[in-house]
């Protein structure tokens, strides 16, 4: 671990290289008790982030995974759209757990607000557009898309507002939403649900930037978590079939507020295979029986929705575009562990001029690799398909997980 340390340096990214859920959670958990800050940069609470501490699962929509360490401090930046019930609801259920993240967390006071309201318009626009094109974005329904839309329209609430007094700005958005979308807004429920947050975290609402940089200049570490994917991403992903914010590294340091050339290291996270929850392409999709045991091996539900992830192999092509955005110094490739019962392992090489995926078959293992930490101690096999992603992606496979569980995973 301390090796990997020192080559990632003070201030280290984890974005996700598919379409979301790679086990980014798990990794930033594991890297998080060698950092002093921890930091969500953008996103809302569409992420879920899982973490499988002593058997025990924790997940996190809002709050950075890295909270479950006490020593660290946890900033929730700019970038981010915040639901605040879910925010309250995750800190509280932290607390319960022992873990009292509130006097260390401090949230941006550029972050938007997510009300009720743009829930109800994103399920709404799912609705409309389902009629009109016939099916939907497959959209976690968190109001994510609408808080962005109201943010880039410049007719977004920011955290600062929270500490005064809302009614006004609640009747504003009445007028304007019910114009625009013909979703009517119930003020006194809005003001309701903001309440306990208004109490609960109106001292922790600061300029995070300032903060950050602060911590830079006194020498601290940190650990940006990413959320979504590179797939997802508004720009560079499968649009429209996206959610609405920047997911890459660039993205996660404009979310923050930090320089490029501040950034020292970028872990790609990327399952062994491949999963997607809604709706979009997926070259590389198994929607019969295989795709049934990847999903079953895998537990691929998701944690934000519960939905059935829909699962397929590992795409080099689309691991080499998020390379090239996003930067990765280091790989962590997850869930080995589910491929231990393939004999064989298709891998899509590259994308044939009629858009048809070019197959390699890899040599499967057949044999379990569960809870293993030493790269030496996998199967020839399983070594090999390891290499073969770092050579076909010229990025090391410095992280791989074997299991959820924090202590599963090889540090090489
Ligand atoms: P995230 O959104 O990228 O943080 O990922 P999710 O938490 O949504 O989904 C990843 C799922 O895989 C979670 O249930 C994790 O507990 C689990 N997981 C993470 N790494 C591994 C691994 O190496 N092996 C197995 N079997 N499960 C893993
Ligand atoms: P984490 O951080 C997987 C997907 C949704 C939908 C599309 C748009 O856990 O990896 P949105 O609600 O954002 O407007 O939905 O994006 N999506 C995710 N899929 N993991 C995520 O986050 C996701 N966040 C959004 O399923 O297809
Ligand atoms: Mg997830």
């Amino acid at each position: 671990m301390q090796k990997l340390l020192k080559s990632l340096g003070p201030v280290c990214a984890v974005i996700g290289a598919q379409w979301g859920d790679e086990g980014k959670g798990k990794v930033i958990d594991l890297l998080s008790e060698h950092y002093d800050t921890v930091a969500r940069a953008c996103g809302g609470a569409n992420a879920g982030h899982t973490i499988v501490v002593k058997g025990e699962k924790h997940i996190f929509h809002l709050l950075p995974s890295g909270a479950l360490h006490p020593h660290t401090t946890v900033v929730i930046g700019s970038g981010l759209v915040l639901h605040l019930p879910t925010l309250c609801e995750e800190i509280r259920l932290l607390k319960e757990a022992g873990i009292d993240v509130l006097p260390r967390l401090f949230i941006s006071e550029e972050a938007h607000i997510v009300f009720e309201f743009h829930k109800a318009i994103d399920v709404a626009l799912e609705e409309e557009r389902r009629k009109r094109e016939g099916k939907g974005i497959g959209t976690t329904g968190r109001g994510i898309g609408p808080a962005y839309t109201d943010k880039a329209a410049r007719d977004g609430t920011r955290m600062q507002s929270l500490k005064g007094d809302m009614l006004p700005i609640l009747e504003r958005h009445a007028e304007r939403v019910r114009r625009l979308y013909g979703v009517t807004v119930d003020s006194e429920q809005e003001l309701a649900a903001l309440a306990p947050a208004q109490k609960l975290l109106k001292d922790r609402i600061v300029d995070t930037v300032r903060l950050v940089q602060d911590k830079l200049r006194q020498g601290k570490t940190i650990l940006i978590e990413g959320a979504q994917a590179s797939l997802l991403d508004l720009d560079h992903g499968t649009y429209p079939y996206v959610t609405s914010s920047q997911t890459t590294s660039a993205g996660a340091l404009q979310g923050l507020g930090i320089a490029p050339r501040v950034l020292t290291a970028c872990i790609g996270v990327a399952k062994a295979y491949c999963t997607r929850v809604g709706e979009g392409e997926f070259l590389t999709e198994e929607t019969g029986e295989t795709g049934d045991r990847l999903r079953k091996r895998g537990g691929e539900y998701g944690s934000t929705t519960g939905r059935p992830r829909r699962c397929g192999w590992l795409s080099i092509p689309d691991l080499r575009r998020a390379v090239m955005i996003n930067g990765f110094t280091h790989w962590n490739i997850t869930k080995l562990d589910v491929l231990d019962e393939e004999a064989q392992i298709p891998v899509c090489t590259e994308i044939a001029s009629d858009g048809k995926a070019v197959w390699k078959k890899l040599p499967g293992w057949k044999t379990s690799t569960v809870g293993i930490t030493d790269f030496l101690k996998l199967p020839k096999e399983a070594q090999q398909y390891l290499q073969f992603i770092e050579k076909e992606t010229g990025v090391p496979a410095s992280l791989v997980g074997t299991g959820p569980g924090r202590e599963q995973m090889i540090v090489k």
